[in-house]
């Protein structure tokens, strides 16, 4: 970050995220490669950070590279089925059952550090595992018996529950236990998937070797719904790995997991910058569009404010004091994007000469330019109509071009309500617009 003005800029904008993630719970997925690739390290202060924000977390583990590392130690062959999954022997249960002891022995030992000049400096992660999959056999598919190959039954949620109430992180390992005491290798897009249903997660997060999902044109797509990931997944022939993840992610947010992210594992900080920024780095699925346009509560003010402050401060909206918001909340209405205000705009009407205000028309420079100051526009004109207000007017500076292309035409002050007209800032010396009501 080059200057302070942009340290403490992108602090405040990380702020409101900092408030809604407080006491959410996030499942974070990750392949045993993070670890074999030494990314590990830098997760665990992400981790770290988000723990320390007051974020629930569970972390779930797969061991791919390193189950064929034991197996060819071992001379052993990996063997799959026509749907791609492991068939699991005797023989490859053993590596199985190793690889994971080891890799779990070594992700508990790299988040117990408390290394000095590192965020993790004086905060230990108290992380804990155990028995909390259930799982059964896979039994024959298609006529190959997938042997120690399982499914998860049932998760114990309420263990996990316990464990994160008492301040722990919890690691689970992609193996589970049956109830006659046998262990079952399972895929960890599978047991996060479960996990995260069975204990409400907020998020589930998947850490892969892309950047997310793309379009053809190889783009990345920050934000898709649930809908929008299944005709995709519909049109495209993947490789099987990536269609388990994708079934897990149309699963999980099927079943009530708010929001899904897919982020490139080799970025970084790339669980902050996913989480913390507007853009994102990722992709982000959620089951509804993750814009609505409403009217405003109390609850918006605070967002209202970070929205207009600036704004205020460059002169090009008049000040609003948080007091007369707090009376005139019900003028305005917003836009909201996965609970930030990022749009707002008040309707102030004049009843007895049928004339509306539009007034404090705000969008936040991330998401100008993507039609949300047209749809606010929209909306108070409809509120007009409902009012049985003929014309709208507005005063502006720097935003003429805006209402002139969005049906407006130059008005003079005689032609504003009385009431208004005496009020006129002479020293701003706002231009005058309005539009009719059709
Ligand atoms: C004016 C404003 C509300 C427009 O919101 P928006 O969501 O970006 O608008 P839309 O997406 O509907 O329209 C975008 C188009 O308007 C143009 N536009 C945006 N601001 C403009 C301005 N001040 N003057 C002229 N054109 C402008 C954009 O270039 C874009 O054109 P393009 O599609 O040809 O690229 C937004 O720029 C803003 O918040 N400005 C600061 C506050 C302000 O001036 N408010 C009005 C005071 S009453």
């Amino acid at each position: 970050m080059k200057t302070s003005t942009e340290f403490v800029a992108w602090f405040r904008s990380a702020a409101p995220y900092i408030r809604t993630f407080r006491g959410q719970t996030f499942v974070i997925a990750f392949d045993g490669d993070v670890i074999e690739e030494g990314n590990f390290t830098d997760l665990t202060h992400d981790i770290n950070l988000l723990v320390s924000v007051g974020v629930k977390v569970v972390l779930v583990h797969g061991a791919r590279p390193q189950i064929e590392r034991s197996l060819k130690s071992k001379k052993l062959k990996s063997n799959f089925s026509n749907h791609q999954v492991r068939v699991t022997d005797e023989e490859t249960l053993t590596c199985v059952k190793e690889a994971n002891g080891r890799l779990r022995l070594e992700i508990e030992a790299l988040l117990s550090m408390g290394l000095p000049n590192t965020p993790l400096a004086g905060s230990p992660i108290r992380v804990t595992s155990g028995n909390f999959v259930i799982a059964q056999p896979k039994g024959i598919i298609n006529g190959v018996d997938m042997l120690y190959s399982g499914d998860v039954r049932k998760i114990r949620h309420e263990a996990i529950f316990q464990r994160l109430e008492s301040g722990e992180m919890v690691l689970v390992s992609p193996l589970g236990y049956s109830a006659t005491g046998e262990i079952f290798n399972l895929t960890h897009e599978d047991v996060a998937t479960e996990v995260a249903i069975a204990i409400k997660a907020n998020k589930l997060i998947y850490l892969c070797d892309q950047s997310g999902i793309n379009d053809k044109q190889n783009n990345l797509l920050n934000e898709l719904t649930t809908s929008e990931v299944k005709s995709l997944a519909k049109k495209r022939n993947k490789m099987p790995s990536i269609d388990r993840l994708w079934k897990g992610l149309i699963k999980a947010s099927e079943s009530g997991v708010d929001r899904l992210h897919l982020i490139d594992r080799k970025i970084n900080g790339g669980i902050l910058l996913e989480l913390f920024t507007h853009e994102g780095i990722g992709t982000m699925i959620s089951r509804d569009s993750l814009q609505a346009i409403r009217t405003a509560t109390q609850d918006d003010i605070g967002g209202i404010l970070s929205l207009i402050e600036p704004l205020e401060q460059n002169g090009v909206l008049v000040r609003r004091p948080r007091e007369t918001l707090e009376t005139e909340i019900q003028k305005f209405t917003v836009v909201e994007h996965d609970g930030l205000i990022v749009g707002c705009v008040a309707l102030n009407p004049f009843k007895r000469e049928k004339i509306g205000e539009l007034a404090c028309l705000a969008v936040h420079p991330d998401f100008q330019s993507t039609g949300v100051g047209e749809r606010l526009l929209k909306v108070v004109e409809a509120n007009c109509s409902k009012q049985k207000l003929i014309d709208v007017f507005v005063l502006t500076t720097q935003s003429s071009h805006w209402f002139l292309e969005n049906g407006f035409k130059k008005t003079v002050l005689s032609e504003l309500p009385k009431e208004k007209a005496k009020l006129y800032n002479y020293q701003r010396n706002s231009k005058i617009y309005s539009k009719p009501i059709i």
